[in-house]
């Protein structure tokens, strides 16, 4: 097959979340199982410059493009690039006047005024370049609000396009709480008529919406877990567009996301102490927890129970109720460790709990990926209480790092986490912890339980035998993104029929 993806973010490029994770790792995982995938996203050189990328790991094509968004007629150049070890053509599209910037979407909290005309822009900008490429792809995956007009596009303006004529396309949901929602005179800059502008297509309480946008026009919807998949289509979760997802559930399939072996691999691992395997992580992961322990300034202490978290420090990753059990468990013989970035609040909350307790909690405000990989490494417990969550993705990592995960049963985390009890121990299913009120009590219970459980050294070993030795890799979701594809091409042929 012929598969383009889009995405505004994917490693080593730029990175804000796990969607650049997926991108890169997804677009990997279809490559080896044998087809042809060309991965675009903007170039945004002063990310790529802080990750080590220099101007010559990227090869100049000689296509240009130029692109109308509103009355402004905007020139595109493209680079080329490509993973090692794989054959993924990866496209940067490069427009300095809408990606040469500190960041990706916004700066000291403020999100840049124009992402809607620079998203727009990019989806605009993919199109055209792969007509100009002449990659005649089967299918084109968007994903997120930044890519959500493609669907549109594609359904609208490039439909009859000779190379276009059987392209399907597919619509992944990786958060539902970003919508890409803006004033209803950005229509204008879609270049889309005002007739798709109706509460059945992009509209949405007044104003252009491009999730639903893409949801809406996609011939097939997918989003980032089995269970998220059905959360979506209720009011708690659906962020006002479960009823839009419930009318189109016959499109919309959950596949749960996966982890690159080549970056999330305690065997492999460059930025951890000791490299160890299931086999050997008994030697290798106290060293892993020491070297950590040292380096954020906590006394090395081989058995005190050690937890934290790496996250975006928002809402979302239930940081309130971390810090209201953490202040409960602090009165005990446990350490914490904190790395995140985010609302100011929570930096500020859990900077003073550092500070408070400067033996037993270390918290680092920043984003720095060598980190969260000795993090993954050096933790006994992950805290991942999130009050809802896509899929997840550190909970997956600590899995495979012998790392037992903590997490509230919404999402990815209802579908990768099994609890410990006692039924679960018993038939070895067991990985983790899980709980379902989302409070701060139900938490703290939930983390003694766990600190309790790492002394009874027989059981936790079985559970983080049975986490490191399942399968975690992208084999199996390929394969469900490639049937997804090809339900999709079938619709897309139903229709041009
Ligand atoms: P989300 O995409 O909602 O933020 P995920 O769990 O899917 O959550 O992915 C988050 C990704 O971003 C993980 O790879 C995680 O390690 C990484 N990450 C988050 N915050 C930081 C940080 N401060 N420093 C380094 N990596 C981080
Ligand atoms: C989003 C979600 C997260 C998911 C990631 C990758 O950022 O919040 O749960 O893992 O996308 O799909």
């Amino acid at each position: 097959m012929k598969i383009v993806l889009a995405s505004s973010e994917a490693i080593p490029f730029a990175k804000t979340g796990g969607l650049a994770d997926v991108a890169s790792a997804l677009s990997k995982a279809l490559a080896e199982a044998g087809h042809e995938v060309s991965l675009f996203l903007p170039y945004y050189p002063q990310s790529t410059a802080r990750r080590g990328i220099n101007a010559d790991d990227f090869e100049t094509c000689p296509e240009k493009v130029i692109i109308s968004v509103g009355s402004k007629d905007v020139e595109a150049s493209l680079l080329k690039a490509k993973f090692p070890n794989s054959n993924v053509s990866v496209y940067l599209v490069d427009q300095p006047r809408y990606f040469d910037r500190p960041e990706l979407y916004h700066e000291g909290g403020c999100d840049y005024q124009d992402n809607c005309e620079r998203f727009i822009f990019f989806s605009r900008s993919v199109l055209e370049f792969v007509d100009k490429l002449n990659l005649k792809p089967d299918v084109i995956h968007s994903n997120d609000w930044q890519t959500g007009l493609i669907p549109a596009l594609l359904n609208i303006e490039y439909q009859d396009r000779p190379g276009f004529e059987k392209t399907a396309s597919i619509y992944t949901i990786h958060n539902m709480a970003f919508q890409g929602q803006y004033w209803h005179w950005d229509m204008l800059l879609t270049g889309i008529d005002w007739k798709y502008f109706n509460r059945h297509q992009m509209e949405f309480f007044g104003q252009l919406n491009l999730l639903k946008t893409g949801i809406v026009f996609s011939d097939m919807i997918t989003t980032v877990s089995p269970t998220y998949a059905n959360e979506i289509r209720t009011e708690r979760f659906g962020y006002g567009l479960h009823g839009v997802l419930d009318s189109h559930a016959d499109r919309l399939v959950g596949i749960l996301n996966g982890v690159d072996p080549s970056e999330w691999n305690p065997e492999t691992d460059p930025n951890i102490e000791a490299n160890y395997s299931a086999k050997t992580v008994e030697e290798g992961k106290p060293r892993c927890k020491a070297a950590l322990q040292a380096r954020l300034g906590l006394p090395q202490r081989p058995d005190v129970p050690l937890l934290g978290t790496i996250s975006r420090m928002t809402d979302q990753k239930g940081f309130s109720l971390i810090l209201d059990a953490a202040e409960n468990l602090l009165t005990t013989d446990v350490q914490m460790i904190f790395l995140g970035t985010g609302d100011p609040l929570h930096e500020v909350a859990f900077t003073n709990l550092a500070k408070r307790f400067p033996d037993k909690v270390a918290t680092y405000i920043g984003f720095d990926e060598a980190l969260a990989h000795q993090i993954e490494a050096g933790l006994d417990i992950f805290l991942m209480p999130s009050q809802f969550e896509p899929c997840g993705l550190n909970q997956m990592y600590s899995l495979i790092y012998g790392t037992v995960p903590l997490v509230h049963e919404v999402g990815g985390l209802a579908d990768s986490v099994i609890d410990a009890s006692g039924e679960n121990l018993e038939n070895g299913t067991a990985n983790g912890f899980s709980f379902w009120h989302f409070d701060a009590t139900v938490l703290y219970r939930q983390m003694r339980r766990a600190v309790e459980m790492y002394s009874d050294k027989q059981n936790w070993n079985q559970l983080i035998q049975t986490g490191m030795t399942k399968d975690w890799s992208w084999n199996q979701s390929a394969q469900n993104y490639l049937s997804v594809y090809q339900r999709a091409c079938s619709l897309r042929a139903c229709k041009t029929e």
